[in-house]
């Protein structure tokens, strides 16, 4: 008899991860440079590291056993601090927990609110992660085009009594929008009027370049009881691979979350979090000046861009990005004549993708991975955390080049 040993049925709608097929291209190509992933090229503040090896030098069991489900006391002070005085998040009726990065707080919500076929209202572009945790949930992403910053109207008419949630992120990836206190208000208070979770993804919170500030709508009065505020360390503290986001959760999921929670990740990593308390406790003038070292870079990103298009390239930006280290480029008009060799297709996002990064040693991410499809356009989204001076030129050179390679023949 045959194996039948297989992934469920479910598995199938879930999307393959797009990061590691990128790690596969970097493999066959070592001298690309990465305008792809969501990281920042900073080093966490200096006091994480002696906190660690503070930690690691004392006698005692704390590090090596179990700890609370929703985080140990003194980091989930620290987050009850940052989320009520820094960002002044209404905290009464909700839950502050602390999760395995803030991915895993996505997650363990998804997995709480979502029956099979469960609505989640994703507006386009989407986050992939988020769209993946809904889908292993069992529930179905509504990707919803509702314009760079969501309309709430819009997001209001795809609401169906299978609707739990509308997710928002801001500021954006992949868009780099930062969207304003009113929109966030009334995406809030849509959420309330219907009985949905209204899930705010604020991973890139202290990452603003413009005009129009960061607002979480967990500050509005009475939004506790409604509201999902996702926080996360890797990128405003550089701590990516320690895993330490947080969070603040209505207090009614808490039975259901504890049962998650528990399942999924039994507490927080111990050391991490010991991590995250010195990192909460830095002067925020340290994240402050980092964040200021991404204003070049996005300018260099601008000019680039309107460089090509004054050269003539069908290119153009989404929307301009004021927020994250992102912005989503558009490149129009692509012929079938350009198309990868013998296809006799156009190039679509994920095309060009694998050619820039296999033939110009250029790392970008697909449009597609974000749910955004426009016809007869590729989309791209370029980041400029990682890359800065120098590289960041040779980076952009790079992608001019197959560009012109792409649009010109
Ligand atoms: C919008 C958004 N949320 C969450 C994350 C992941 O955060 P963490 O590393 O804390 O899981 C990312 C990472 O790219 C992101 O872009």
């Amino acid at each position: 008899m045959g194996c039948s040993l297989g992934p469920a049925v479910r598995l199938e709608a879930v999307c393959d991860p797009v990061i590691p097929r990128l790690g596969e291209w970097l493999r066959l190509r070592p001298d690309t440079l990465s305008l792809a992933q969501g990281m920042v090229d900073w080093a966490p503040p200096e006091a994480v590291r002696r906190a660690v090896r503070e930690a690691l030098e004392l006698p005692g069991v704390a590090l090596d056993r179990y700890g609370g489900t929703w985080g140990d006391p003194e980091l989930l002070e620290a987050v009850t601090r940052q989320l009520r005085d820094n960002d002044g998040v209404d905290l009464d009726g909700a839950q502050p927990l602390v999760t395995t990065g803030s991915n895993m707080a996505f997650a363990v919500l998804a997995q709480v609110i979502c029956d099979p076929g469960s609505e989640v209202i994703l507006p386009l572009p989407a986050y992939f992660n988020h769209v993946m945790a809904v889908r292993l949930a069992g529930g179905v992403p509504v990707g919803v085009e509702a314009g760079p910053v969501p309309d709430p109207e819009v997001l209001a008419a795809a609401i169906t009594p299978r609707t739990r949630a509308i997710v928002t992120i801001s500021p954006n990836n992949p868009s780099g929008v930062v969207i304003p206190e009113a929109v966030l208000r009334a995406i809030n208070a849509l959420c309330a009027a219907r009985g949905l979770l209204h899930i705010s993804d604020e991973a890139y919170g202290p990452f603003v370049h413009g005009r129009v500030p960061h607002f979480s709508p967990g500050r509005v009065s009475g939004a506790s009881a409604h509201t999902a505020t996702l926080h996360s360390l890797s990128k405003t503290y550089g701590l990516a691979g320690w895993r330490m986001g947080y969070a603040a959760v209505p207090v009614a999921l808490r039975p259901a979350l504890a049962k998650v929670l528990d399942t999924l990740q039994i507490c927080p990593t111990a050391i991490s979090q010991r991590a995250a308390v010195a990192a909460l406790s830095t002067d925020p003038s340290w994240v402050r000046e980092r964040v200021a070292t991404l204003v070049p870079r996005r300018a260099q990103l601008l000019a680039a861009v309107e460089g090509w298009r004054q050269e003539g390239l069908p290119v153009r930006l989404w929307v301009e990005p004021d927020g994250a280290f992102y912005g989503l480029l558009v490149v129009d008009g692509l012929a079938a004549a350009d198309g990868p060799t013998g296809t006799g297709q156009p190039f679509d996002s994920d095309g060009l993708m694998e050619a820039l990064a296999l033939r110009e040693g250029v790392a970008t991410v697909s449009g597609q991975a974000f749910g955004l499809a426009i016809p007869g356009a590729a989309v791209l989204r370029l980041s400029h955390g990682m890359l800065s001076g120098a590289p960041l030129v040779e980076a952009l050179e790079r992608l001019g080049s197959g560009l012109r390679r792409v649009c010109r023949g």
